[in-house]
């Protein structure tokens, strides 16, 4: 930006003034960070236990639909307007196609009954994809090896259309296949479902930092080969903007980019583009690499979470998805 006066110099000019105190800093911060900012992604599993802890993701649990329930409560309790559904399904009911995905009796659909009925106004957000569902691993249907793009969308379509007519409020496709929004909106639009929204994961990028989320949902051990030929070369940035462009031009009513803190560039960048409602994902990698720096007293917990939460807003978030909600939630106060 330029200004329209020649900037002052030394010793005029004395930056830190403006830092010299708690108040003039709070005075003049250009960003905030709010529990209205957070998503709380949930992992819920189809186990007999209420809360298994996640190995690799210290204080993250794969929870009954009961204690999703409880999750929410505490969610809406503490500010949080959302909470994001990831299942670990058991492994008997996994198949090539993810039948499991479209069970309107199934784990995630109970889940959004169980939340519904505990806490009517929390918003309640579905991932659509059937890696969590399928023996290979992967967010599409496979044949002879390859992840086939269109006949993985009617299956998309009808996994969506079976969250959003069971209450969810919002579905968020993961998948990266081409025309997904367009199948997904086209769904439920015949079905008179005009309300729900479609957050899509437009710039997912081929990641690392997936790892302990695999592990969480059972996926990583199924999985044959990667996910390259769908989700984006790390390399890239233009084709961001793209993927962006098309998501909302097939019916998208807000965009993510994942994973987070490795990506703020491209935040940046589909913000000031497109001026839609952003969200990223501060991924399960990332969050496991803060949590062992801070079990280590390598990292001041509180600290950490604000300073990079505060990184998202700064890069034009409107929100954020991380498994630090709670925890940043009670940081902020409500
Ligand atoms: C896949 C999906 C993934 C995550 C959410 N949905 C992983 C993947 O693409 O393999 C990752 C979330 C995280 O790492 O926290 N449908």
């Amino acid at each position: 930006m330029t200004q329209p006066f020649a900037p002052a110099a030394f010793p005029y000019a004395r930056p830190r003034r403006l830092r010299s105190s708690p108040w003039v800093r709070r005075l003049v911060a250009e960003t905030t960070l709010t529990p209205a900012d957070l998503i709380w992604p949930l992992i819920v599993h189809d186990g007999a236990e209420d809360r298994v802890p996640v190995a690799s993701m210290p204080g993250v649990f794969r929870l009954s639909p009961r204690a999703a329930a409880e999750a929410a409560k505490e969610a809406h309790a503490l500010g949080i307007p959302m909470v994001a559904l990831f299942p670990n399904i058991d492994g008997a009911i996994k198949d090539a196609v993810g039948t499991g995905a479209t069970d309107p009796d199934g784990l995630i659909p109970d889940c959004i009954r169980a939340i519904k009925d505990a806490v009517p106004d929390i918003g309640v957000m579905t991932d659509v994809a059937l890696d969590c569902y399928t023996d290979h691993g992967h967010d599409g249907v496979v044949e002879d090896g390859r992840v086939l793009n269109d006949a993985s969308l009617e299956r998309l379509a009808e996994q969506a259309f079976i969250h959003a007519h069971t209450g969810a409020d919002v579905v968020a496709p993961s998948d990266m296949m081409d025309g997904r929004v367009q199948a997904i909106r086209e769904a439920l639009e015949a079905n008179g479902l005009h309300d729900t929204m479609i957050l899509s994961y437009a710039a997912k990028f081929a990641s690392a930092f997936y790892g302990p989320y695999r592990d969480a949902v059972g996926s990583a051990a199924m999985l044959v080969g990667d996910k390259k030929t769908y989700q984006m070369d790390y390399a890239n940035s233009d084709e961001a903007l793209r993927e962006v462009a098309m998501d909302i031009s097939e019916g998208a009513d807000a965009v993510m980019v994942k994973p987070g803190m490795p990506y703020l560039d491209i935040v940046r960048r589909v913000h000031e583009t497109f001026r839609v409602p952003t969200f990223a994902y501060q991924v399960s990698g990332e969050y496991a690499m803060m949590q062992a720096s801070i079990a280590n007293g390598w990292l001041d917990q509180d600290r950490a979470i604000l300073e990079t939460l505060h990184g998202f807003k700064r890069a034009g978030c409107a929100g954020v998805l991380t498994y630090f909600a709670p925890k940043a939630a009670r940081l902020l106060g409500t």
